[in-house]
């Protein structure tokens, strides 16, 4: 899709990212001020974004199904691989749909090993697309992210298991996507690509480095990786790009991925192309103009309005430390695009998710043409925050001038409220689990959660009632002036970009 800078007026109004994109912010260790290494991001899809944290698991001689239907937008088969004996722990923001690939759909979250995947778009060049089988078969990058959560220790290890499963199964692709593996010593970016040959190439992010994906990106790659500890790939990813005539020995050119596998000018994938303005380079630069970076920073960027709008199905914030309980890994997550919606902490061991945070129609596949299953009918009789936090956004970006400063003060005076409550929450918990009460320490972060999740929906309904009152009493109101609800495939998405300096950090702007 296109990017566009439109001056209006002497006011900018951007269009910065395409229609299906996500981001990922990954920041080294010695980078951060708790010396934990930072995790962020979100996954930018229509779908309805719902929370679930899904229990370790023992198996027998089951299988899982993996992969894609004639639904996808490269169609496909499903197949069934060999489950594990045992799973791990994990949270994720799971979703209905994406380019037709089937539900539950996961970008990622963080498991009890702590252990954090984003999933993140990463254009290929679209010879691979074109060669791919149709139908293809294999995990898609949904099964990878999930498969990495319940099987991975480490981040090397959810490396190794994505190349073990496409080199034994294949790969159900829509185009070009990458993996951010993380854990508290280092991060991987894993690109997968179409083609059905097997294809992938990782890298490996040090305590020093600070990676944005948006896309995700691997560029100089050393031809004898396999000695290397920095990087791995598929063993066919030097050969592949020679019999192609992509790249050659003698060419005297580095073996750049993004160069011989990436999109090349011209072409087009399902997945979009570059973002053309919000560049990797600009968001890791404003990130490293943070250093050292707190989680509280990290919120800041992933909130950055200009990628966060009504394509961000939701914002993350993980801190992986050393010596952490498998139960208190803990996640910052949006119910929607954080631009418009609180981050509240989750652990990884909480009991339960509030129905206000579990799966619901407003935007969820199929509602619109069939009814409710009644095994779900309280569930959907709860207000759905998803829903209550788009309602925050569409009012606050109607003038964003006005209302974004005020709301968005109140959300960072809500996370900070929440950050000094999680000292003594996490000291009770330490202190408890050191007296082998384990089943009171999962009452207590379960209860802490909950009571903030109350108060953050608490506030949104406060918010939508007196922006909604404010609109309309003070003479804002516009009702539609056409006849089309949805966005045409060219059309720019609500966002409260309005009147903001593209090149100034929005901290900067806060008095807007
Ligand atoms: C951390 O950063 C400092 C300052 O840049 C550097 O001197 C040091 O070697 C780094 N430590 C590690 C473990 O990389
Ligand atoms: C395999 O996939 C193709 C395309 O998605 C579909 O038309 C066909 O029915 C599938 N076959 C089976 C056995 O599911």
């Amino acid at each position: 899709m296109k990017r566009h800078i439109a001056v209006l007026n002497g006011i900018i109004a951007l269009c910065i990212v395409p229609a299906t994109a996500s981001y990922s912010f990954y920041v080294g260790s010695n980078l951060t001020a708790s010396g934990a290494v930072l995790v962020g991001g979100t996954g930018e899809e229509v779908s309805s974004h719902w929370l679930k944290i899904y229990p370790a698991a023992d198996h027998t001689t089951e299988t899982v199904t993996v992969g894609v239907t004639s639904a996808a937008v490269v169609p496909g088969n499903l197949t069934t691989i060999p489950q594990v004996p045992h799973t791990f722990r994990y949270i994720s923001m799971d979703y209905s749909d994406y380019l037709g690939f089937p539900p539950p759909i996961s970008n990622g979250g963080v498991n009890e090993k702590g252990v954090a995947v984003r999933d993140v778009w990463a254009p290929g060049r679209a010879e691979l697309l074109e060669m791919t089988p149709k139908p293809q078969k294999g995990p898609s990058y949904s099964d990878l992210a999930r498969l990495v959560m319940e099987r991975a220790s480490s981040a090397r290890e959810g490396v190794e298991i994505i190349g073990d499963l496409i080199g034994k199964y294949g790969y159900s692709d829509y185009g070009g996507n990458t993996h951010l593996i993380a854990d508290k010593d280092e991060g991987w970016i894993v690109w997968e690509f179409a083609g059905g040959k097997g294809l992938w190439a990782a890298e490996r992010l040090g305590p020093n480095d600070i990676r944005v994906s948006f896309p995700g990106y691997i560029h100089d790659f050393p031809i004898a990786f396999k000695n290397h500890p920095d990087y791995m790939a598929s063993d066919n990813i030097v050969s592949f790009a020679v019999e192609q005539g992509w790249w050659s020995h003698h060419s005297g050119k580095p073996f750049n991925i993004k160069k011989v596998y990436g999109l090349q000018p011209g072409q087009k994938t399902p997945a979009g192309g570059d973002a053309e303005y919000m560049s990797p380079d600009r968001l890791e630069k404003l990130t490293k103009a943070m250093v050292p970076v707190t989680e509280k920073d990290l919120i800041e960027r992933v909130r950055d309005p200009r990628i966060s709008n009504d394509e961000a199905g939701y914002g993350q914030v993980v801190s992986l430390h050393a010596d952490t309980d498998p139960d208190m890994y803990r996640i910052w997550i949006a119910p929607t695009s954080s631009v418009a919606a609180p981050f509240i902490p989750w652990w990884l061991g909480a009991e339960s998710i509030p129905a206000e945070l579990g799966e619901h129609r407003y935007l969820t596949k199929d509602a619109e043409s069939t009814f409710l299953n009644p095994d779900y009918q309280l569930q959907e009789a709860s207000l759905f925050a998803g829903r209550l936090f788009k309602r925050v956004l569409y009012y606050m970006c109607s003038a964003p001038r006005t209302y974004l400063p005020i709301v968005k003060w109140a959300f960072i005076g809500f996370e900070d409220q929440s950050r000094k409550d999680i000292e003594w929450v996490e000291k009770s918990a330490k202190v408890m689990i050191a007296n082998g009460e384990r089943n009171a320490t999962r009452s207590l972060i379960t209860h802490y959660s909950h009571t903030r999740a109350d108060h953050a929906i608490e506030m949104g309904r406060a918010m939508v009632d007196a922006l909604d009152s404010y609109v309309k009493l003070s003479g804002n109101w516009l009702g539609p002036k056409g006849n089309q609800i949805n966005i045409s495939p060219d059309g720019e998405p609500v966002n409260c970009l309005v009147g903001i300096d593209p090149e100034e950090p929005p901290s900067k702007q806060s008095g807007q």
